[in-house]
């Protein structure tokens, strides 16, 4: 036996054990998605039920699992989540008043970490150790390394599920602190709802997208429709905050082959990936998928270098000046900035590169219209009018960058649905816009 699977039997030990070592007033940190780690979470939970801690904080983004610390409103005070950016229980967790939310752009969350957190412990999964002593983080490398940084204990949760990413972080067993071993499937992204609507907005995009381009697409049915109207193209490239399924079906068609990207040529590159089975099983020991930190994947800098870079990503509503809000329903908040902006601004400093903002024109069975006047009260502004694009919807494309209010607010009526546009037109005339 090497003496780092000595290491690994010495340091190996359960949760509830792992969970007894955490004290009231901690705080603990977990990457994002699939970095988590539910075995020790649930462990600590029980602790929390029977009143064992209290004021333990857990800073974590993109839940994936059902962690308790979202949805279990009665370890409020016990076991509290502050989400980075919130998936559906910490989105109702946040609305209730039981969770917390940082407001930052994802790419600069491993920067906010190191000069403003510091962490009891570092909580990740990891893929099985190999015989040089490491693991790797998986299918997640955005802020860990930082996290790691800034963490007095590390404790791993050993999963034989999680892909061993080649290119990506690795941990060493000389650094952990304490082991569990938990096998499951990684959780999945149920398959988005590609519709006739989504297919329509997908279509005109892939238009604006030329061969060789390099594409970032985001969360939802759009992003994934464009990324499948996108199969007949050639010698694309990825760049791209999260490596989604519809990136997968890409390469597995021969439309991304990363031959014409300027940088990190022959290789998609990532901070996460999410998705199906397909995604994992794909990215397992795959020299052709790099994993880095967000701070250098999303830098807009590092994004604009691959000329016709092309980015993809969905909003909740937008205004006449093109402010575009994806985060919040009025002051109901709904999401993080993620990556949006710096992709938006990588874009378009990219030569030849294009932003594309897209959605459905309108929400609620029809009843409200997603472009507007103005901003609900209350909406956060994620993507501002200096930086905003191209916008789209199934009734077309607008092109707002370098267009004033009043030619946005034409474009915009004419891509809203038609039960609104004479709504529109006469608010845009109040407002005293020259349309
Ligand atoms: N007014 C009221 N409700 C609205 C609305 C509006 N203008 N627009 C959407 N909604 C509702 C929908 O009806 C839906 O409600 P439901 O959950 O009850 O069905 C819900 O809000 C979500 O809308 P949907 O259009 O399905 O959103 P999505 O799943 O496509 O996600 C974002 C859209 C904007 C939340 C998502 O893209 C995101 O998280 N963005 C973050 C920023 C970003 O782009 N990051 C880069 C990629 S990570």
């Amino acid at each position: 036996m090497s003496e780092y699977q000595d290491l690994y039997r010495q340091k190996l030990t359960d949760a509830a054990s792992i969970a007894a070592r955490v004290e009231s007033g901690w705080v603990i940190g977990m990457d994002a998605a699939t970095a988590h780690t539910p075995k020790i979470i649930s462990a600590l939970a029980e602790r929390a039920r029977k009143d064992e801690i209290r004021n333990v904080k857990v800073h974590s983004m993109l839940d994936v699992y059902p962690l308790e610390y979202f949805t279990d409103k009665t370890l409020n005070g016990k076991l509290n989540g502050v989400s980075w950016f919130a998936g559906a229980a910490a989105r109702k967790a946040i609305n209730e008043g039981y969770a917390d939310f940082i407001p930052s752009y994802y790419r600069d969350s491993p920067g906010l970490m190191r000069k403003y957190h510091n962490f009891d412990a570092f909580c990740t999964s990891v893929a099985p150790m190999d015989k040089h002593g490491y693991f790797s983080l998986g299918c997640v490398s955005s802020y860990s390394e930082a996290m790691i940084e800034k963490s007095k204990r590390i404790f791993l949760e050993v999963n034989d599920r999680q892909p061993r990413v080649v290119s990506g972080p690795q941990i060493h067993i000389s650094q952990v602190d304490a082991i569990i071993e938990n096998s499951m499937t990684l959780p999945v992204l149920p398959a988005a709802n590609i519709d006739e609507t989504s297919r329509t907005i997908g279509g005109y995009i892939a238009e604006l997208i030329p061969d060789g381009a390099c594409i970032q697409l985001g969360i939802g049915a759009i992003p994934d429709a464009t990324g499948m109207a996108l199969k007949a193209k050639h010698d694309l490239g990825i760049h791209t905050e999260m490596f989604t399924d519809s990136m997968v079906e890409l390469i597995a068609c021969g439309a991304v082959n990363n031959s014409r990207k300027q940088i990190h040529r022959g290789v998609s590159v990532t901070t996460f990936a999410f998705g199906s089975q397909r995604i994992y099983d794909y990215i397992d020991d795959n020299p052709g998928i790099v994993f880095l930190p967000v701070d250098y994947v999303n830098d807009p800098n590092v994004i604009c270098q691959n000329d016709n870079m092309i980015s993809i990503n969905a909003a909740l509503e937008v205004d006449f000046w093109g402010q575009v809000c994806a985060e919040s329903v009025g002051t109901r908040h709904m999401s993080g900035s993620g990556g949006q902006i710096d992709y938006v601004r990588g874009a378009t400093q990219s030569k030849g590169g294009k932003s594309f903002i897209a959605f459905t024109s309108t929400a609620k069975g029809g009843t409200i219209s997603k472009i507007k006047s103005t901003l609900t009260p209350g909406a956060v502004c994620t993507t501002s009018k200096n930086d905003v694009d191209y916008i789209v919807t199934e009734y077309g494309v607008a092109h707002l960058r370098g267009e004033s209010l009043a030619s946005r607010t034409k474009q915009l009526i004419a891509i809203a649905h038609p039960d609104f546009r004479d709504q529109l037109t006469f608010e845009a005339r109040q407002r005293g816009i020259m349309i």
